[in-house]
């Protein structure tokens, strides 16, 4: 089996920065799979087909092939992160990743990144679900708050009109939908180590769980 690390928890927890910084420091591949559950949602609604038209919605994801390459995602050949970012996406994804017929066909797809290559995942079931087996397993969380605050950072950043009521009462809309769904609920797996970021910096997170990861290994290897 290769060697994983699954960091799951709710939107805007910084799941993805930390990720792709572990996996520079470890060498792992980065699967972001929040971005594929957006990517469904973006070719879904530019082919106007709604979370209801399951036969449609299995067609398209079944049509789709995707890798990264570093932490850009490419779907048949063109790469689709720009697009996957947008608030509009952020809005409309949790109604597409709800959906069961969805969830399995990227969750197979994950894992066979996973068996392929070592890597470091983030989403929602990664540590209950897709990689049960990981050999890490973190839940990152933070305030709703501090969520919508870095989120509206970062979107004002990018040079987007934003508004911080809005992202706040989107993330608390998606944490709901996400933990409440029936398929796959964001939930802390059993065995994860549980950290909250609201008051720790993007280098505090990665080194806390960076130095979990070598002392394990050192200690595994005694
Ligand atoms: O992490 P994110 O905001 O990019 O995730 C986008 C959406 O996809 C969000 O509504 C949660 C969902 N998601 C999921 O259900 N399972 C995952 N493994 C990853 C994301």
């Amino acid at each position: 089996m290769n060697f994983s690390v699954a960091i799951d928890g709710p939107a805007g927890a910084g799941k993805s920065t930390i990720a792709k910084l572990l996996s520079n420091r470890f060498g792992l591949m980065y699967i972001n799979t929040g971005a594929m559950y957006r990517t469904i949602a973006l070719k879904a609604m530019n082919n106007n087909i709604k979370a209801e038209d399951i036969e449609k919605l299995c067609l398209l994801t079944d049509s789709l092939e995707m890798h990264f390459n570093s932490d850009r995602l490419i779907v048949n050949g063109e790469d689709v992160t720009d697009y996957i970012n947008d608030p509009f996406i952020s809005q409309n994804v949790s109604q597409y990743a709800a959906i069961p017929e969805i969830r399995q066909r990227l969750v197979k797809l994950q894992q066979q990144m996973s068996n392929k290559y070592n890597v470091v995942m983030d989403g929602r079931d990664i540590g209950t679900v897709v990689l049960k087996n990981a050999a890490f397993k973190f839940f990152l969380t933070a305030s709703p708050e501090e969520r919508a605050k870095r989120r509206f950072n970062e979107l004002i950043a990018k040079g987007l009109d934003v508004n911080y009521d809005s992202i706040l009462s989107d993330i608390i809309k998606r944490d709901f939908i996400d933990s409440h769904r029936e398929v796959s609920p964001l939930v802390k797996a059993e065995d994860a180590v549980e950290l909250d970021s609201s008051n720790l910096t993007i280098e505090q997170v990665v080194d806390t769980m960076a130095n979990y990861i070598t002392t394990t290994l050192n200690n595994v290897s005694k």
